[in-house]
């Protein structure tokens, strides 16, 4: 387990953030082309990462229907991106009720808050642009979603974050660096890649102090809500709905994804990073770590 940062480190890491923001921080509303016309043929996601890539139903799909569903399965993740970044955003506002506004890391959380609003209102705008519709929540994770945004602090706050925003940032460096792409999603990706880089910082900077503040009752609660919170955010990447727009029910295809090895394989890749740097914070065991086993993710 990690030593807590000291308060000057926190700190430091704050202060440098909030630089790197006035440097490079972007408004998605002026700097995309929204009306740009899409090139035809161009995939949204690199089919190799769609949930149904290798499967019989793929095998089946013309290679329009193909870009159709991988545009679906960008849609659902971006529908499930601004879900948990509304989550987020009243986690960090709750947190902040009671910080020290004169902090740096209670300024940096503001900004993080700030660039939340920007892209959540990009990806409203990419799915309303690529003529999707929101792929929400099912009601047990609406109320689940619910509960944690009115609830979480702690270690299990933060790592609930991380989860949510190194699961989608890996799906998002491969796609702007794959120039075979949509140029619409690939600009997306870069905006939020950028910008996430520091909260993903910010974030792990913030679990260390609290993880090292946290009692072993606390930490077992966090351990089985963070499973929790991996599990639904794995869940939520692909809505069984985004099948049925290349005709495929919506029940067949999530099954289908379910037994799909590259898929579980896709989603074992998104989590790496994130779940090594939690398992070494002492935040992945038990029965949680059974959560992230059913997701796949491990
Ligand atoms: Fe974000
Ligand atoms: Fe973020």
């Amino acid at each position: 387990m990690e030593a807590a940062p000291a308060e000057s480190e926190r700190a430091a890491v704050a202060e440098r953030l909030l630089t790197s923001s006035l440097r490079t921080s972007y408004d998605p509303v002026v700097e995309i082309d929204w009306d740009a016309p899409h090139t035809p043929g161009a995939y949204w996601l690199p089919p190799h990462r769609s949930s149904l890539y290798g499967t019989s139903l793929w095998a089946r799909l013309s290679e329009e229907q193909r870009v159709e569903l991988t545009k679906h399965e960008v849609a659902s993740a971006a529908s499930a991106g601004l879900w948990f970044e509304t989550i987020l955003m009243q986690m960090l506002i709750r947190e902040y009720y009671d910080a020290d506004p004169t902090s740096r890391q209670a300024q940096y959380a503001l900004t993080e808050v700030a660039d939340e609003c920007r892209h959540s209102i990009m990806f409203g705008r990419l799915i309303e642009a690529m003529g999707c519709p929101v792929y929400r929540a099912k009601p047990v994770d609406q109320l689940l979603g619910r509960f944690l945004k009115a609830t979480a602090s702690g270690p299990r706050m933060y790592a609930a974050i991380l989860i949510a925003e190194e699961i989608l940032d890996a799906f998002q460096r491969e796609i702007m660096a794959d120039e075979s792409l949509q140029p619409l999603i690939r600009m997306v990706s870069r905006i939020h890649v950028v910008e996430e880089a520091r909260h993903v910082r910010f974030a792990r900077e913030e679990l260390a102090h609290q993880v090292a503040a946290t009692g072993p009752l606390g930490m077992a609660y966090a351990r089985l809500l963070v499973g929790r919170a991996a599990h639904t955010i794995a869940n939520r990447l692909v809505h069984p709905d985004a099948y049925a727009a290349v005709g495929i029910p919506p029940a067949v295809g999530r099954a289908a994804a379910h037994a799909n090895p590259h898929w579980r394989a896709t989603l074992r890749w998104s989590a790496e990073r994130v779940h090594a740097h939690l398992a070494g914070a002492g935040l992945v065991a038990g029965p949680g770590r059974l959560l992230w086993a059913r997701a796949g993710l491990i």
